[in-house]
């Protein structure tokens, strides 16, 4: 096995990557440019998912070592209305995706979600626990893996949980626009996972493309948190600590989708390759908190 972090003749050295307006992909870039590689970010604008043959051209025509789709659905109530918009891109997207990386000979990286779990186990799930997704959004997520494993083998698959950084309308840059706007907050106790920054992830899924070991990973912060917890926290480290959160449960917010109630994952396979764990989310957040002060 290729060292983690040891880029050699045969890294690869040049990334499409689709959903580069939204937060994972605006970090994917950042990192990746950074790094000297070629990057051709595209937003939703520049390229659909879902145009298999806006997919194909724009993938023939860059030609990149490697697509590392950032694309999907976030809004998790908005997939359990309109189900059909939900898998033309959680899965349909994916599948256009890898025929196009299948054509030219490139790697694909596909990011998935927690969410394809049903929340339902005590402890953390790993890549030996089967999937049972209780919401739209998390069945066509899992039908996107499935989709990327049937039509290209191998790939990468990265799942991950609660993803924040600055930028976008995760929860984490929310807190702080809702906090401007003055309006009444309210944090879920009873849902826990572990928060992911954003940036952390993206540098990790470099790591991972520059090793060559393909697979399903899970690639989460460390130490498992609520919403309330986070928020309470991020804005003690914000200095705004007289901001009132009101603790409730997710059921009082009377969603669309049901969440998985605790869906804090483990990696076996970062375990095997012997990847050293990503820094707790604690100590991200206080990354994030002053580069989202530092922006307002
Ligand atoms: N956010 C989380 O908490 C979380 C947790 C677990 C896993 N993930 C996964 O992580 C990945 C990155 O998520 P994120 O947090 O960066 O979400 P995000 O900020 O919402 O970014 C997703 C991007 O995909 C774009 N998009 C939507 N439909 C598209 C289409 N048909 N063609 C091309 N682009 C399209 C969106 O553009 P528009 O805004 O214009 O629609 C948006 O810019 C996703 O696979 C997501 O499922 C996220």
């Amino acid at each position: 096995m290729k060292a983690f972090n040891q880029a050699d003749s045969t890294t690869p050295k040049s990334a499409l990557i689709t959903g580069a307006g939204g937060l994972l992909g605006a970090c994917m870039s950042e990192h990746l440019r950074a790094a000297n590689w070629r990057v051709i970010p595209c937003n939703h604008q520049q390229l659909d998912i879902t145009d298999e043959e806006a997919v194909r051209r724009s993938v023939l025509e860059a030609r990149p070592d490697v697509v590392i789709n950032c694309a999907a659905t976030a809004d998790v109530d908005r997939c359990e209305r309109d189900v059909e918009w939900a898998y033309a891109v959680n899965e349909k997207g994916v599948r256009y995706l890898a025929r196009a990386c299948r054509a030219t000979h490139a790697e694909l990286v596909h990011v998935s979600t927690d969410y394809v779990f049903d929340g339902s186990k005590a402890g953390f799930y790993t890549q030996a626990d089967a999937p049972n997704p209780l919401s739209v959004y998390g069945q066509s997520k899992l039908a996107g893996e499935g989709a990327a494993q049937e039509e290209l083998e191998p790939t990468y698959l990265i799942r991950t949980s609660w993803v924040f950084g600055v930028g976008g309308k995760n929860f984490g840059s929310r807190l702080f626009a809702y906090v401007r706007a003055g309006a009444k907050l309210k944090g879920v106790i009873d849902q826990t996972s572990i928060a992911t920054y954003a940036p952390d992830l993206a540098a990790r899924i470099a790591e991972i493309i520059g090793s060559g070991e393909h697979g399903l990973y899970h690639i989460t912060n460390t130490g498992v948190t609520s919403w309330y917890d986070f928020a309470i926290y991020a804005l003690e480290l914000a200095g705004m600590s007289e901001v009132v959160i009101e603790p409730c449960n997710r059921a009082d917010l009377n969603q669309t989708a049901p969440r998985p109630h605790h869906s804090a994952m483990r990696c076996l396979l970062s375990e095997k390759l012997g990847l050293a764990p990503l820094r707790h989310w604690r100590d991200a957040a206080v990354d994030f908190v002053r580069e989202q002060l530092a922006k307002n």
